[in-house]
């Protein structure tokens, strides 16, 4: 499973590539929002501090195929490099989907709630599915519909990827690795506590106890 950084913000993005070893950045019109700025001010200082390579995923908000398509190559011809338009998991983003992979623009079916939203995408031509695992759990089982989803695809020999969003804790990160996703999105601030833990913490101590016991900390470092 590979990771991704649920955020807009660019400052956060950055701090978070630092240490943790991410693919890219996915947005929706709710994490832009909490930015309170430009859209395209926001979408360009995302891309300058990822560069082209990594992967960017960013939402239409149109709510008809014609204005999804026109949002989308909007959207992509703006933001460049490795960027992939999020539709909506329904009729009319089911049919920009089959649109915008006519013309090679990739595309992630978004708001993912039932295996069924995640075969039409696939079978839509979708690159990534995202189930919202933590949303799911409310009404279900939300690493349950990740496993179903990764059965199915690889039951029919689908390449469409799932990408795994919306979750609470760490237990279900571990467990949508598990069931098959390929890729998970993730707040910034959800990095601390996947690398954390007190016994680590712990360990660390007792090499500093023993070896300064011995030895002397030297300017230098180790040799
Ligand atoms: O990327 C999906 C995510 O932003 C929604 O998740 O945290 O609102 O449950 P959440």
């Amino acid at each position: 499973m590979k990771y991704l950084i649920d955020s807009a913000n660019a400052a956060d993005i950055k701090k978070v590539l630092e240490y943790f070893p991410c693919e890219g950045v996915t947005t929706n019109p709710t994490i832009i929002s909490r930015e309170k700025g430009d859209l395209k001010n926001i979408l360009k200082s995302i891309r300058n501090v990822i560069g082209d390579d990594m992967q960017m995923h960013a939402q239409v908000m149109a709510d008809d195929c014609y204005g999804m398509v026109e949002d989308a190559k909007a959207l992509a011809d703006f933001i460049g490099g490795n960027v992939y338009i999020k539709l909506p998991a329904n009729p009319e983003g089911l049919k920009a989907c089959r649109e915008l992979k006519k013309e090679g623009i990739g595309v992630t079916m978004t708001a993912i709630f039932s295996p069924q939203q995640a075969l039409l995408a696939a079978r839509a031509g979708a690159d990534f599915v995202a189930p919202y695992v933590n949303k799911y759990d409310d009404v279900g089982d939300g690493v349950r519909l990740v496993g179903e989803i990764a059965q199915i695809y690889a039951q029919f020999g689908l390449e469409t990827k799932i990408l795994s969003a919306s979750f609470r804790n760490v237990e279900q990160v571990t467990s949508v690795a598990l069931a098959g996703s390929d890729f998970i999105t993730l707040p910034p601030a959800f990095y601390e506590k996947l690398i954390w833990h007190p016994m680590t913490d712990l360990a660390v101590k007792g090499f500093e106890k023993d070896w300064y016991t011995v030895y002397e900390k030297s300017p230098k470092g180790l040799i």
